[in-house]
């Protein structure tokens, strides 16, 4: 496996690539690479010629107050998990050859962004669409592979590609868990033992409203309420929101009418670790 850390030096090889008639698949990442990314490595590994992953802790997508001094990183780690998995070619550049001085241009991807994530976290998807919308110039892929852990990131970013003709597929593979059902997560490097033991309450909660919903329950309220009083009751998590919403458009939904996905998403603080968590479930 290559690493190149020049942007320039990138593009020129993907275009090599792309002359050569080879397909490109890419797994843009921040690093702290753990079992979630291997699965995503090992999807783009069946569906190119050449796997470029990317680790980039991209300070755009970060609030004020939030982890990014803290963001774990381990370039060792790193290079050997990306290369077990099957990579051709690490891109990490510095912060300084992504946004040089006098840096000005972002893409915004407008009502997405804001619900769920967004309303937590304002500017976050603005930081992720402008640093994909970046890697995807720089490296040129032909599809980029995401996690359904970041299910409103996959939506977001499937609109920006259709929005701005970028022609990339934007291919999603299902979230990797623990045994305990913990989504795998590089925050959840932060957790304390007892958070740890904690954590794996977000998923059961998440099961109990698929249960809700497959034995007939149409109230999202109902659903959130169950899941909430999960949560609190069996931890000292503090909630920041459960959702029921539309899996496409990520509208709000009160009443879960047949013939929808939904998506069912939470965010919920442990100390001061923030985990998100999802699941979709079809309505017939
Ligand atoms: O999902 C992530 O790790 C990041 O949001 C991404 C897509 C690499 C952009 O920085």
């Amino acid at each position: 496996m290559k690493t190149i850390r020049e942007p320039r030096l990138m593009h020129n090889e993907s275009e090599g690539f792309r002359s050569a008639g080879k397909r490109i698949a890419l797994v843009p990442t921040m690093g702290a690479l753990h079992g979630g990314h291997t699965a995503l490595i090992r999807e783009a590994r069946t569906r190119g010629d050449v796997v470029i992953v990317t680790v980039f802790v991209n300070p755009a997508q970060f609030g004020e107050g939030e982890d990014f001094n803290r963001y774990p990183r381990d370039s060792e780690g790193d290079l050997r998990t990306a290369s077990e998995a099957g990579a051709d070619i690490l891109f990490a550049p510095e912060t300084a050859a992504m946004y040089p001085p006098g840096y000005q241009t972002f893409v915004t991807v407008e009502a997405l962004s804001l619900p769920l994530e967004g309303a937590a976290r304002p500017g976050h998807f603005r930081g992720v669409a402008t640093v994909v919308a970046k890697l995807f110039n720089i490296t040129c892929p032909h599809c980029a592979i995401f996690g359904q852990k970041d299910a409103q990131q996959v939506v977001v970013l499937r609109r920006m590609s259709r929005d701005l003709d970028l022609g990339i597929e934007i291919v999603v593979v299902p979230t990797v868990r623990e045994g305990d059902g913990l989504a795998l997560s590089s925050r959840n490097a932060y957790l304390s033992v007892s958070e740890r033991r904690e954590a794996p309450v977000l998923y059961r909660a998440l099961r109990i409203a698929e249960k809700r919903i497959r034995a007939g329950e149409r109230s999202a309220a109902a659903v959130v309420a169950a899941v909430t009083s999960e949560i609190t009751a069996r931890s000292s998590a503090s909630i920041d929101y459960v959702s029921v919403a539309d899996a496409e458009t990520l509208e709000p939904l009160s009443a879960l009418d047949a013939g929808r996905t939904l998506l069912v998403s939470l965010a919920a603080r442990f100390g001061t670790t923030r985990l998100i968590d999802n699941i979709h479930i079809r309505i017939e």
